[in-house]
């Protein structure tokens, strides 16, 4: 018999097909730790789940099953373990970067590696880069090492975050190219970026856009882009959501703007998704 291909594939005739309709597409592999939301239906398989996750991807070290959302400030989920043992700490690789991370403590998702490379891409040699929600490095990590910028300047609240930021800045050689803060994005902005920045990544989709006077503060007055993350329901209308996000931009004195791009990065559930606004500051 020829090795299934996925995870669905080789609980075929383990597990009932109604429940393993609802299975898909909701595993991630981060380093050697698989992270998964559980459907109520599939606890019971936990034993031929748990096979079939050895047997197609047998250097998964570690299962971790989500036991909330992502949560709070720092959005990070609680997770029980399903499989293995050890610490989870492990090293992701993205693009050429390599992560060290904790799940358990940081944020991160390997289902932003597309969008995370399109703002890579869009980056000109010698621009100063903000990054407000930096999380564990993935966006400025990737910029320093791919692009020429003149400083990428990162910042995080999450002090486990921080730290793992300074680790993969270390690992991937990137400390005359990186500056890390830990900090509340409105207070580093202000204290230690003040109006230098040439773009403004703001990955904090949950409540980013309460955070656009951190954005104001960081910007070039001479102009720039910001890359607002969001998440919107299917019952919200796009075009309200962008109104009302040009309001949020007027409230905090940006006079001229223009949006330039706008695109749905992935679908979090179901129909609730998480888009990115690209507004370029005259
Ligand atoms: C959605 S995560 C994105 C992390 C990273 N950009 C990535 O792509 O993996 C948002 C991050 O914002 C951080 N955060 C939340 N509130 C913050 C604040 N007020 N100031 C700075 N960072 C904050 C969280 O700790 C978290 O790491």
């Amino acid at each position: 018999m020829n090795k299934p291909r996925n995870i669905i594939e080789a609980l075929r005739g383990k597990v009932p097909k109604e429940h393993l309709a609802k299975f898909r597409r909701s595993f991630d592999i981060v380093g050697d730790v698989m992270v998964f939301q559980p459907v109520e239906e599939m606890k019971a398989y936990k034993k031929e789940l748990i096979e079939a996750i050895k047997l197609v991807y047998p250097r998964v070290r570690i299962v971790l099953a989500k036991k909330t959302p992502l949560e709070g400030e720092i959005r990070v989920a609680e997770y029980e373990v399903w499989y293995g043992k050890g610490s989870y700490e492990t090293i992701h690789k993205e693009y050429g970067c390599i992560y060290y991370l904790d799940l358990t403590k940081v944020f991160f998702t390997p289902r932003l590696s597309t969008e995370r490379s399109r703002v890579c891409n869009l980056v000109k040699e010698g621009e100063i880069v903000c990054d407000l929600f930096s999380g564990i490095g993935p966006f400025s990590i990737l910029i320093s090492k791919k692009k020429k910028p003149k400083i990428v300047y990162a910042c995080d609240i999450n002090e486990y975050a921080y730290n793992y930021l300074r680790r993969n800045i270390i690992a991937n050689r990137v400390g005359d190219k990186v500056k890390a803060f830990l900090g509340d994005a409105r207070e580093v902005a202000k204290e230690k970026i003040s109006k230098k920045c040439d773009r403004v990544i703001m990955n904090l989709p949950k409540s980013a856009y309460l955070f656009l006077d951190a954005a104001k503060e960081a910007i070039n007055p001479n102009g720039g882009v910001i890359h607002l993350y969001t998440f919107r329901r299917e019952e919200e209308n796009f075009e309200e959501k962008i109104k009302s996000i040009k309001q949020k931009m007027k409230d905090v004195g940006f006079n001229n703007f223009e949006i330039l791009f706008s695109k749905r990065v992935r679908e979090i559930g179901p129909r609730e998704y998480n888009e990115v606004l690209d507004i370029l500051v005259k």
